[in-house]
């Protein structure tokens, strides 16, 4: 299970916060598209769940994020890779947006 509490997220150089009090849980098999208009942390989300944010990034992360009962705070993202608890990967999304709906591509 993927499990976000209360996420909140701010990158270094930004003025804004990215996400707020964000909380949703992902059960193992469930199919979720994250969709969004461009800049509106679609790709933050994702990378949230692998830990390369804010590891690699820098950023304020408020609230938990736990994959399969692990925070990603205290693993670092190949060490989450190792225990195979990742598969997710943004660059998936890619081909699956070919064979959407015309009015769906932006
Ligand atoms: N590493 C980063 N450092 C600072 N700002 C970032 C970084 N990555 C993304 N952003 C900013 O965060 C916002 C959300 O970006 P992003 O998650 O890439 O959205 P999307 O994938 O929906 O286009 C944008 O305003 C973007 O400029
Ligand atoms: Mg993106």
């Amino acid at each position: 299970m993927i499990k976000f509490s209360n996420v909140s997220l701010i990158y270094p150089t930004s003025t804004k916060t990215i996400l707020e009090d964000l909380s949703f849980s992902i059960v193992e098999g469930e199919l979720v598209l994250v969709i969004g208009s461009t800049g509106t942390g679609k790709t933050s989300l994702l990378q949230l769940i692998n830990g390369l944010v804010p590891h690699h990034t820098g950023g304020i992360l408020a609230g938990d994020i736990t994959v399969d009962g692990i925070s990603t705070k205290l693993v670092r993202p190949g060490e989450l890779a190792l225990l195979g608890k990742i598969q997710l990967k943004d660059l998936l999304l890619t081909p699956l947006k070919k064979s959407w709906p015309l009015e769906w591509r932006r």
